[in-house]
Protein backbone atom coordinates (compact mmCIF):
# COMPACT_ATOMS: atom_id res chain seq x y z
CA UNK A 1 0.00 0.00 0.00
CA UNK A 2 1.40 3.41 -1.05
CA UNK A 3 -0.40 5.90 1.16
CA UNK A 4 0.49 9.74 0.82
CA UNK A 5 -0.39 12.11 3.69
CA UNK A 6 -0.68 15.98 2.91
CA UNK A 7 -1.58 18.97 5.09
CA UNK A 8 -4.86 20.33 4.48
CA UNK A 9 -4.71 24.24 5.45
CA UNK A 10 -1.20 26.28 5.86
CA UNK A 11 0.95 23.76 6.66
CA UNK A 12 1.80 22.75 10.67
CA UNK A 13 -1.37 20.54 11.18
CA UNK A 14 0.62 17.77 12.75
CA UNK A 15 2.17 15.73 9.60
CA UNK A 16 5.26 14.89 11.61
CA UNK A 17 3.30 13.02 14.28
CA UNK A 18 1.20 10.98 12.10
CA UNK A 19 4.01 10.14 9.51
CA UNK A 20 5.76 8.92 12.69
CA UNK A 21 2.69 6.54 13.69
CA UNK A 22 2.00 5.43 9.67
CA UNK A 23 5.74 5.16 9.17
CA UNK A 24 5.92 1.98 11.69
CA UNK A 25 3.46 0.57 8.62
CA UNK A 26 5.63 1.29 5.85
CA UNK A 27 9.24 0.31 4.29
CA UNK A 28 9.72 3.99 3.43
CA UNK A 29 9.21 7.54 3.76
CA UNK A 30 9.80 10.02 0.94
CA UNK A 31 9.45 13.73 1.18
CA UNK A 32 8.96 15.25 -2.58
CA UNK A 33 8.21 19.10 -1.88
CA UNK A 34 9.22 21.75 -0.17
CA UNK A 35 12.76 21.91 1.77
CA UNK A 36 14.24 22.95 5.25
CA UNK A 37 11.26 25.46 5.46
CA UNK A 38 9.42 22.51 7.14
CA UNK A 39 9.41 21.78 10.87
CA UNK A 40 8.04 18.35 11.32
CA UNK A 41 7.86 17.59 15.13
CA UNK A 42 8.16 13.98 16.83
CA UNK A 43 7.51 13.58 20.20
CA UNK A 44 8.96 10.44 21.95
CA UNK A 45 8.47 10.15 25.77
CA UNK A 46 10.78 13.24 26.71
CA UNK A 47 12.64 13.90 23.38
CA UNK A 48 11.31 16.31 21.13
CA UNK A 49 12.76 15.98 17.63
CA UNK A 50 12.19 18.77 14.49
CA UNK A 51 12.75 17.38 11.25
CA UNK A 52 13.42 19.97 8.34
CA UNK A 53 14.55 17.91 5.34
CA UNK A 54 14.56 14.68 6.85
CA UNK A 55 11.51 12.47 6.50
CA UNK A 56 9.73 12.24 9.72
CA UNK A 57 10.37 8.53 10.00
CA UNK A 58 14.17 8.82 10.05
CA UNK A 59 13.76 7.26 13.87
CA UNK A 60 12.84 4.00 12.76
CA UNK A 61 16.05 2.21 12.31
CA UNK A 62 15.04 -0.30 10.38
CA UNK A 63 13.26 2.03 7.73
CA UNK A 64 14.52 3.83 4.78
CA UNK A 65 14.47 7.66 3.96
CA UNK A 66 13.98 9.40 1.05
CA UNK A 67 14.73 12.50 -0.24
CA UNK A 68 13.01 12.94 -3.49
CA UNK A 69 13.76 14.76 -6.58
CA UNK A 70 10.76 17.44 -6.19
CA UNK A 71 12.93 18.77 -3.07
CA UNK A 72 15.18 21.82 -2.45
CA UNK A 73 18.08 20.84 -0.43
CA UNK A 74 20.07 23.32 1.84
CA UNK A 75 23.05 20.88 2.48
CA UNK A 76 24.26 22.44 5.21
CA UNK A 77 21.14 22.66 6.60
CA UNK A 78 21.10 18.83 6.16
CA UNK A 79 24.11 17.80 7.31
CA UNK A 80 23.57 19.76 10.45
CA UNK A 81 20.02 17.85 10.65
CA UNK A 82 21.94 14.72 10.82
CA UNK A 83 24.71 16.02 13.16
CA UNK A 84 22.13 16.79 15.55
CA UNK A 85 20.61 13.33 15.44
CA UNK A 86 23.82 11.98 15.76
CA UNK A 87 24.38 13.56 18.36
CA UNK A 88 21.29 12.12 20.13
CA UNK A 89 22.44 8.70 19.42
CA UNK A 90 21.08 8.06 15.76
CA UNK A 91 23.44 7.49 13.66
CA UNK A 92 21.70 7.75 9.92
CA UNK A 93 23.97 5.59 7.18
CA UNK A 94 23.87 5.50 3.09
CA UNK A 95 21.05 2.15 4.29
CA UNK A 96 18.62 4.42 5.90
CA UNK A 97 18.83 7.73 3.44
CA UNK A 98 18.60 8.12 -0.02
CA UNK A 99 18.88 11.70 -1.64
CA UNK A 100 17.97 12.19 -5.21
CA UNK A 101 20.92 13.51 -6.93
CA UNK A 102 18.11 15.47 -9.14
CA UNK A 103 17.35 17.18 -6.29
CA UNK A 104 18.11 21.07 -6.46
CA UNK A 105 20.29 22.59 -3.88
CA UNK A 106 19.52 25.54 -1.62
CA UNK A 107 22.88 27.89 -2.24
CA UNK A 108 23.69 31.16 0.07
CA UNK A 109 22.61 33.64 -3.02
CA UNK A 110 18.96 31.95 -2.28
CA UNK A 111 18.95 32.62 0.83
CA UNK A 112 20.02 36.01 0.75
CA UNK A 113 18.09 36.88 -2.51
CA UNK A 114 14.99 35.66 -0.39
CA UNK A 115 15.49 38.22 2.39
CA UNK A 116 15.98 41.13 -0.03
CA UNK A 117 13.10 40.30 -2.17
CA UNK A 118 10.98 40.16 1.17
CA UNK A 119 12.70 43.87 1.73
CA UNK A 120 11.62 45.14 -1.43
CA UNK A 121 7.74 43.96 -1.42
CA UNK A 122 5.19 46.12 -0.20
CA UNK A 123 2.93 43.13 0.41
CA UNK A 124 5.01 40.71 2.46
CA UNK A 125 5.08 37.29 2.34
CA UNK A 126 6.22 36.86 5.46
CA UNK A 127 8.66 33.62 4.15
CA UNK A 128 10.57 31.66 6.24
CA UNK A 129 13.88 32.84 4.84
CA UNK A 130 15.38 29.56 3.70
CA UNK A 131 16.20 30.56 0.17
CA UNK A 132 13.14 27.83 -0.64
CA UNK A 133 11.56 30.36 -3.64
CA UNK A 134 14.46 31.70 -5.01
CA UNK A 135 16.17 28.33 -5.44
CA UNK A 136 12.39 27.09 -7.17
CA UNK A 137 12.97 29.94 -9.40
CA UNK A 138 16.44 28.75 -10.50
CA UNK A 139 15.24 25.25 -11.02
CA UNK A 140 12.06 26.55 -13.44
CA UNK A 141 14.53 29.22 -15.30
CA UNK A 142 17.27 26.56 -15.37
CA UNK A 143 19.99 27.59 -13.54
CA UNK A 144 19.66 26.19 -10.99
CA UNK A 145 22.56 23.31 -9.50
CA UNK A 146 21.66 19.24 -8.35
CA UNK A 147 22.89 17.64 -5.69
CA UNK A 148 24.67 15.29 -8.26
CA UNK A 149 26.11 18.43 -10.10
CA UNK A 150 28.06 18.54 -6.58
CA UNK A 151 30.16 15.48 -7.45
CA UNK A 152 31.40 16.48 -10.32
CA UNK A 153 33.96 19.06 -9.98
CA UNK A 154 33.91 20.05 -13.83
CA UNK A 155 30.19 20.60 -13.70
CA UNK A 156 30.12 22.13 -10.75
CA UNK A 157 32.50 25.32 -11.64
CA UNK A 158 30.85 25.59 -15.19
CA UNK A 159 27.18 25.86 -13.52
CA UNK A 160 28.66 27.97 -10.16
CA UNK A 161 30.44 30.36 -12.66
CA UNK A 162 27.18 31.00 -14.79
CA UNK A 163 25.62 31.89 -11.43
CA UNK A 164 27.71 34.07 -9.96
CA UNK A 165 27.96 36.09 -12.81
CA UNK A 166 24.48 37.32 -12.82
CA UNK A 167 23.47 37.02 -9.01
CA UNK A 168 26.50 39.04 -8.25
CA UNK A 169 25.53 41.67 -11.01
CA UNK A 170 21.89 41.75 -9.09
CA UNK A 171 23.34 42.11 -5.59
CA UNK A 172 25.63 44.79 -7.00
CA UNK A 173 23.21 46.52 -9.19
CA UNK A 174 19.61 46.02 -7.51
CA UNK A 175 20.56 45.75 -4.00
CA UNK A 176 23.85 47.78 -3.60
CA UNK A 177 25.34 44.91 -1.79
CA UNK A 178 28.65 42.93 -2.29
CA UNK A 179 28.27 39.69 -4.09
CA UNK A 180 30.06 36.57 -3.92
CA UNK A 181 33.58 34.86 -4.33
CA UNK A 182 34.15 31.87 -6.35
CA UNK A 183 36.68 29.92 -4.76
CA UNK A 184 34.89 29.95 -1.64
CA UNK A 185 31.58 29.20 -2.50
CA UNK A 186 32.93 26.21 -4.96
CA UNK A 187 35.01 24.39 -2.12
CA UNK A 188 32.43 24.85 0.70
CA UNK A 189 29.96 23.22 -2.27
CA UNK A 190 31.96 20.84 -3.31
CA UNK A 191 33.08 19.37 0.23
CA UNK A 192 29.11 19.23 0.73
CA UNK A 193 29.22 16.88 -1.87
CA UNK A 194 31.91 14.90 -0.75
CA UNK A 195 29.96 14.17 2.39
CA UNK A 196 26.96 13.35 0.99
CA UNK A 197 27.89 11.33 -2.06
CA UNK A 198 27.10 8.08 -0.26
CA UNK A 199 23.32 9.19 0.54
CA UNK A 200 22.75 10.64 -3.17
CA UNK A 201 21.28 7.83 -6.15
CA UNK A 202 18.75 7.56 -8.58
CA UNK A 203 15.56 7.34 -6.32
CA UNK A 204 13.33 7.45 -8.82
CA UNK A 205 14.70 3.98 -10.08
CA UNK A 206 15.00 3.16 -6.05
CA UNK A 207 11.39 3.30 -5.34
CA UNK A 208 9.87 1.97 -8.54
CA UNK A 209 12.40 -1.09 -7.79
CA UNK A 210 11.25 -1.33 -3.91
CA UNK A 211 6.87 -0.63 -5.40
CA UNK A 212 8.28 -3.73 -7.89
CA UNK A 213 9.34 -5.83 -4.79
CA UNK A 214 5.87 -5.56 -2.97
CA UNK A 215 7.67 -2.54 -0.60
CA UNK A 216 5.12 0.13 0.56
CA UNK A 217 5.97 3.92 0.34
CA UNK A 218 4.86 6.77 2.21
CA UNK A 219 4.69 9.93 1.20
CA UNK A 220 5.29 13.03 3.48
CA UNK A 221 3.89 16.11 2.44
CA UNK A 222 5.34 19.05 3.76
CA UNK A 223 3.22 22.74 4.24
CA UNK A 224 -0.11 22.79 3.08
CA UNK A 225 -2.65 22.64 0.43
CA UNK A 226 -3.26 26.73 1.02
CA UNK A 227 0.59 26.97 0.63
CA UNK A 228 0.79 24.89 -2.42
CA UNK A 229 1.84 27.42 -5.51
CA UNK A 230 -0.99 26.47 -7.80
CA UNK A 231 -3.93 26.27 -5.33
CA UNK A 232 -2.99 28.29 -2.65
CA UNK A 233 -3.80 31.43 -1.19
CA UNK A 234 -1.66 32.98 -4.38
CA UNK A 235 0.74 35.00 -3.82
CA UNK A 236 0.87 34.22 0.08
CA UNK A 237 2.17 30.79 -1.24
CA UNK A 238 5.76 28.19 -1.00
CA UNK A 239 6.92 27.93 -4.48
CA UNK A 240 6.08 23.76 -4.60
CA UNK A 241 3.52 21.99 -5.07
CA UNK A 242 2.65 20.27 -1.99
CA UNK A 243 -1.13 19.04 -3.22
CA UNK A 244 -1.04 15.40 -3.19
CA UNK A 245 -0.27 15.62 -7.24
CA UNK A 246 2.83 17.27 -6.19
CA UNK A 247 3.95 13.21 -5.57
CA UNK A 248 4.56 12.18 -8.82
CA UNK A 249 6.28 15.07 -10.28
CA UNK A 250 8.79 14.96 -7.18
CA UNK A 251 9.42 11.27 -6.46
CA UNK A 252 9.06 9.53 -9.94
CA UNK A 253 6.44 7.18 -9.16
CA UNK A 254 3.44 7.15 -11.44
CA UNK A 255 -0.13 8.07 -10.19
CA UNK A 256 -1.36 4.82 -11.23
CA UNK A 257 1.08 3.13 -8.51
CA UNK A 258 -0.48 5.46 -5.25
CA UNK A 259 -3.29 3.86 -3.38
CA UNK A 260 -4.32 6.56 -1.11
CA UNK A 261 -4.62 10.08 0.40
CA UNK A 262 -4.45 10.79 3.91
CA UNK A 263 -4.77 14.58 4.93
CA UNK A 264 -3.97 16.00 8.47
CA UNK A 265 -6.26 18.65 9.62
CA UNK A 266 -5.82 20.55 12.71
CA UNK A 267 -9.19 20.70 14.50
CA UNK A 268 -8.46 24.38 14.60
CA UNK A 269 -6.65 26.49 11.99
CA UNK A 270 -3.39 28.01 12.00
CA UNK A 271 -1.16 30.32 9.22
CA UNK A 272 2.16 31.54 9.84
CA UNK A 273 2.95 34.37 7.70
CA UNK A 274 1.44 36.76 6.12
CA UNK A 275 -1.88 36.66 3.44
CA UNK A 276 -5.59 35.78 3.50
CA UNK A 277 -7.22 33.61 6.46
CA UNK A 278 -10.98 34.27 6.70
CA UNK A 279 -11.45 32.85 10.35
CA UNK A 280 -8.92 34.28 12.08
CA UNK A 281 -9.41 35.27 15.66
CA UNK A 282 -10.38 38.89 16.80
CA UNK A 283 -10.44 37.91 20.45
CA UNK A 284 -8.41 37.20 23.13
CA UNK A 285 -9.50 33.60 22.07
CA UNK A 286 -6.49 33.78 19.39
CA UNK A 287 -3.57 34.11 22.74
CA UNK A 288 -5.15 31.02 24.59
CA UNK A 289 -5.56 28.77 21.48
CA UNK A 290 -1.75 29.89 21.13
CA UNK A 291 -0.70 29.02 24.38
CA UNK A 292 -2.66 26.45 24.86
CA UNK A 293 -1.65 24.61 21.12
CA UNK A 294 1.93 25.99 21.28
CA UNK A 295 1.41 27.65 18.29
CA UNK A 296 5.05 28.75 17.31
CA UNK A 297 6.23 28.24 13.97
CA UNK A 298 8.77 25.09 14.38
CA UNK A 299 11.28 26.58 12.36
CA UNK A 300 11.49 30.08 12.42
CA UNK A 301 9.64 30.44 16.11
CA UNK A 302 7.05 32.77 14.93
CA UNK A 303 3.83 32.50 16.50
CA UNK A 304 1.15 31.36 14.66
CA UNK A 305 -1.95 33.17 13.72
CA UNK A 306 -4.64 30.86 14.71
CA UNK A 307 -8.75 30.74 14.15
CA UNK A 308 -11.56 28.37 13.78
CA UNK A 309 -12.17 25.48 12.01
CA UNK A 310 -12.74 26.28 8.29
CA UNK A 311 -15.05 23.93 6.52
CA UNK A 312 -14.94 25.87 3.05
CA UNK A 313 -11.40 25.73 3.17
CA UNK A 314 -10.76 22.05 4.46
CA UNK A 315 -13.73 20.63 2.22
CA UNK A 316 -11.46 22.28 -0.92
CA UNK A 317 -8.56 20.30 0.12
CA UNK A 318 -10.12 16.69 -0.06
CA UNK A 319 -12.06 17.71 -3.63
CA UNK A 320 -7.88 18.33 -4.47
CA UNK A 321 -6.23 15.81 -3.27
CA UNK A 322 -9.45 13.26 -3.33
CA UNK A 323 -8.68 12.87 0.75
CA UNK A 324 -9.77 8.96 1.33
CA UNK A 325 -9.51 9.72 5.24
CA UNK A 326 -9.06 12.69 7.59
CA UNK A 327 -6.66 12.50 10.62
CA UNK A 328 -7.83 15.59 12.80
CA UNK A 329 -4.77 16.74 15.25
CA UNK A 330 -4.45 18.71 18.60
CA UNK A 331 -8.27 18.14 19.30
CA UNK A 332 -7.44 18.21 22.83
CA UNK A 333 -6.22 21.95 22.51
CA UNK A 334 -9.86 22.92 22.35
CA UNK A 335 -10.94 20.77 25.74
CA UNK A 336 -11.23 23.88 27.99
CA UNK A 337 -13.78 26.10 24.91
CA UNK A 338 -17.37 26.14 26.17
CA UNK A 339 -18.47 27.34 23.01
CA UNK A 340 -16.96 26.37 19.44
CA UNK A 341 -17.50 27.82 16.06
CA UNK A 342 -16.91 26.02 12.54
CA UNK A 343 -16.52 28.32 9.40
CA UNK A 344 -19.34 26.83 6.67
CA UNK A 345 -19.64 29.85 4.34
CA UNK A 346 -18.38 33.82 3.74
CA UNK A 347 -20.41 36.46 3.02
CA UNK A 348 -18.58 39.28 0.12
CA UNK A 349 -21.03 41.79 -0.89
CA UNK A 350 -24.48 40.37 -0.01
CA UNK A 351 -23.56 37.02 -1.80
CA UNK A 352 -22.50 34.14 0.26
CA UNK A 353 -20.03 31.95 -1.03
CA UNK A 354 -20.41 27.96 -0.45
CA UNK A 355 -16.96 27.03 -2.15
CA UNK A 356 -13.55 28.30 -1.98
CA UNK A 357 -13.24 31.32 -3.92
CA UNK A 358 -10.24 32.03 -6.29
CA UNK A 359 -10.11 36.02 -5.81
CA UNK A 360 -8.26 37.42 -3.82
CA UNK A 361 -10.26 40.54 -2.73
CA UNK A 362 -13.20 37.92 -1.69
CA UNK A 363 -11.01 36.07 0.30
CA UNK A 364 -9.17 38.84 1.96
CA UNK A 365 -12.39 40.64 2.68
CA UNK A 366 -15.04 37.84 3.23
CA UNK A 367 -16.66 37.16 6.52
CA UNK A 368 -17.12 33.68 7.50
CA UNK A 369 -20.72 32.14 8.29
CA UNK A 370 -20.18 30.27 11.52
CA UNK A 371 -22.21 27.44 13.20
CA UNK A 372 -21.21 27.50 16.70
CA UNK A 373 -21.99 24.08 19.09
CA UNK A 374 -21.44 23.38 22.34
CA UNK A 375 -17.66 22.67 23.93
CA UNK A 376 -17.28 19.10 25.96
CA UNK A 377 -15.16 20.91 28.62
CA UNK A 378 -13.22 17.85 29.48
CA UNK A 379 -9.82 16.83 29.09
CA UNK A 380 -9.17 14.28 26.50
CA UNK A 381 -5.95 13.12 26.46
CA UNK A 382 -6.14 9.82 28.25
CA UNK A 383 -8.92 8.79 25.96
CA UNK A 384 -7.51 5.78 23.58
CA UNK A 385 -11.33 4.74 22.30
CA UNK A 386 -13.49 6.93 20.09
CA UNK A 387 -16.76 5.87 22.29
CA UNK A 388 -15.27 7.04 25.65
CA UNK A 389 -14.87 10.86 24.22
CA UNK A 390 -17.24 13.10 25.37
CA UNK A 391 -20.50 13.37 23.48
CA UNK A 392 -19.73 16.84 22.40
CA UNK A 393 -16.26 15.68 21.24
CA UNK A 394 -18.11 13.32 19.03
CA UNK A 395 -20.46 15.79 18.05
CA UNK A 396 -17.93 17.93 16.42
CA UNK A 397 -16.08 15.39 14.54
CA UNK A 398 -19.11 14.35 13.31
CA UNK A 399 -20.25 17.40 11.72
CA UNK A 400 -17.07 17.93 10.64
CA UNK A 401 -17.12 14.38 8.65
CA UNK A 402 -20.64 15.55 7.28
CA UNK A 403 -19.48 19.36 6.33
CA UNK A 404 -16.48 17.83 4.56
CA UNK A 405 -18.30 14.46 3.14
CA UNK A 406 -15.33 12.24 4.26
CA UNK A 407 -14.46 10.06 7.11
CA UNK A 408 -12.02 10.86 10.16
CA UNK A 409 -9.73 7.87 11.06
CA UNK A 410 -7.61 9.42 13.13
CA UNK A 411 -7.79 11.37 15.93
CA UNK A 412 -4.35 12.59 18.35
CA UNK A 413 -5.56 14.25 21.61
CA UNK A 414 -1.74 15.21 22.85
CA UNK A 415 1.91 15.53 21.64
CA UNK A 416 3.12 11.95 22.41
CA UNK A 417 3.28 9.48 20.04
CA UNK A 418 0.57 7.18 21.86
CA UNK A 419 -1.90 10.18 22.01
CA UNK A 420 -4.23 8.87 19.11
CA UNK A 421 -7.61 7.65 18.93
CA UNK A 422 -7.79 5.14 15.47
CA UNK A 423 -11.22 4.58 14.37
P1 LIG B 1 5.31 22.49 7.50
O1 LIG B 1 5.75 21.39 6.58
C1 LIG B 1 3.81 26.53 7.96
C2 LIG B 1 4.91 29.47 4.88
C3 LIG B 1 5.72 30.64 5.34
C4 LIG B 1 5.24 31.71 4.36
C5 LIG B 1 5.04 30.93 3.08
C6 LIG B 1 6.19 31.02 2.10
O2 LIG B 1 6.03 22.54 8.79
O3 LIG B 1 3.82 22.48 7.64
P2 LIG B 1 8.64 29.93 2.06
O4 LIG B 1 9.77 30.06 3.03
O5 LIG B 1 8.16 28.54 1.87
O6 LIG B 1 8.88 30.63 0.78
O7 LIG B 1 7.43 30.77 2.77
O8 LIG B 1 4.85 29.59 3.47
N1 LIG B 1 5.45 28.13 5.19
C7 LIG B 1 4.99 27.33 6.17
N2 LIG B 1 4.05 27.54 7.11
N3 LIG B 1 4.42 25.33 7.90
C8 LIG B 1 5.32 25.07 6.93
O9 LIG B 1 5.80 23.84 6.72
C9 LIG B 1 5.69 26.12 6.04
N4 LIG B 1 6.57 26.23 5.03
C10 LIG B 1 6.40 27.45 4.51
O10 LIG B 1 5.45 30.98 6.67
O11 LIG B 1 3.99 32.18 4.77
MG1 LIG C 1 5.83 24.32 10.06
Amino acid sequence: MNVVVVGSQWGDEGKGKLIDILSQESDITVRYQGGNNAGHTVVVGNQEYIFHLLPSAILHRDKVCVIGNGVVVDPGALLKELRGLKAKGIDVTAKGLKISGRSHVVMPYHRILDGFRESLRKNKIGTTGRGIGPCYADKVTRCGIRMVDLLNPGILRARLEDNLREKNEIFRKVYGEKGFSFPGLYKEYLDYGRRLAPYICDTAVYLNKAIDEGKSVLFEGAQGTFLDIDFGTYPFVTSSNSIAGGVCAGSGVAPTRIDKTIACVKAYTTRVGEGPFPTEFSSSLKDEIRMKGKEFGATTGRPRRCGWFDSVLVRYSVIINHIDALAIMKLDVLDDLAKIKIGVGYTYKGKVHKDFPMDFEVLNKARPVYEEMDGWKTPINGIRQYRQLPRNAKIYIEHLEDLLKVGVKYISIGTKRDEIIVR
